[in-house]
């Protein structure tokens, strides 16, 4: 087994101020297609699976593809079992290789929760994995897991440190203000929380539930201390609609290949969420044409003037500069992406 645990990519990333993606993957084109923008960004990875996804694509068939996968692409990557609850599952799967899990014991009062996180961190290191644990509690829909809003909580700072502390886990998902799958309006991130959490526990801080959560905030989360983000909703919406546009609109396939159905949408929302390397970001859902970079290469795109009208629709004038080699006008740089779409970008 050449799978990696997660607590060095962590570590560094904590040390070097920035935040590694942890995409939930469902088959073998999601994993193809996050590991294609990962690659192509240099970024390092952390593929997630959830119970249900463990149970529809089995783990025997997902750690040897990631295994393989790991050998083939050049960059830190490694297999994460997200929101695992059942202990025996999640021991049994580290036992067939598997160096990183998160077992979420949140539902439970405190003293449970730190009883059920010790016993897997106690089993999990024997193995050299990783152990991920919650406290406080995140609302939303994420797998088979729904907590209503009312029932969701915050994680106090103080608790945090005792937590940490009695449980020996690696590191800590915060609950300060996110939540899983769509929200209903912007969600506000406690910042002060945060920084407080930061100042007083030292390993690694994860936000959950960061589809739909604005760049900037997401930044800011960074820059306060979080060095694991994780995204699943922004992917499997993406490449869910792929799917169901592409057989509406071709009735008569019958390849149930998704190479072309999903694998664009979700390459490009990868690559939003990957850019510069190690951080995310998508926040615009894309509506155009993909071009080949070959393509893109020899059109002048300071020709280009497209203008749009509303205030949640931004437009690629905003790329009129924008050369494919170097980067956009405004200093982002996209030196690594394979193809570019014109067209409107709708802020969801
Ligand atoms: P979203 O679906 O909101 O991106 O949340 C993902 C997540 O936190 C997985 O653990």
């Amino acid at each position: 087994m050449s799978l990696i645990s997660t607590k060095e990519m962590l570590i560094k990333a904590q040390e070097e101020g920035y935040a590694v993606p942890a995409f939930n993957i469902h088959n073998l084109e999601t994993i193809q297609v996050v590991l294609d923008a990962a690659r192509d960004l240099k970024s390092p990875v952390i593929l997630a699976a959830t119970p249900s996804t463990v149970k529809y694509a089995d783990e025997n068939y997902l750690l040897a593809i990631i295994e393989k996968a790991s050998e083939i692409n050049n960059i830190p990557l490694t297999f994460h079992l997200d929101h695992h609850e059942n202990i025996e599952d999640i021991k049994r799967i580290i036992k067939l290789g598997c160096k990183s899990v998160m077992i979420d014991a949140s539902k439970y009062e405190f003293r449970k929760n730190v009883e059920i996180v010790k016993d897997i961190v106690d089993y999990a290191h024997k193995y050299g994995a990783t152990v991920e644990a919650e406290l406080g509690k995140l609302g939303g829909v994420e797998d088979d897991l729904k907590v209503d809003e009312k029932d969701s909580f915050l994680t106090d700072p103080n608790e945090a440190v005792e937590f940490v502390k009695a449980t020996g886990v690696d590191s800590l998902a915060v609950a300060i203000g996110t939540a899983h799958g769509l929200y209903k309006s912007e969600p506000k991130l406690d910042f002060d929380r945060l920084e407080k959490i930061r100042s007083m526990v030292d390993i690694p801080l994860v936000l959950h539930g960061a589809s739909g959560v604005p760049y900037d905030a997401v930044q800011n989360a960074i820059e306060k201390g979080i060095c694991k983000v994780n995204i699943a909703t922004e992917l499997k919406i993406p490449f869910s609609n792929a799917i169901k546009e592409y057989f509406n609109e071709n009735p008569n396939a019958s390849y149930p290949r998704l190479s072309y159905g999903g694998n664009d949408n979700n390459y490009r929302a990868s690559t939003y969420w990957l850019r510069d390397g190690s951080y995310l970001r998508l926040k615009t859902l894309e509506v155009g044409y993909t071009l080949p970079k070959s393509i893109v290469n020899k059109i002048r795109f300071n020709k280009i003037r497209v203008f749009f009208i509303g205030t949640n629709i931004l437009t690629f004038a905003k790329f009129k500069e924008w050369d494919p080699e170097m980067g956009s006008s405004n200093g982002e740089k996209y030196p690594l992406a394979k193809t570019f779409t014109l067209g409107l970008t709708v802020n969801i």
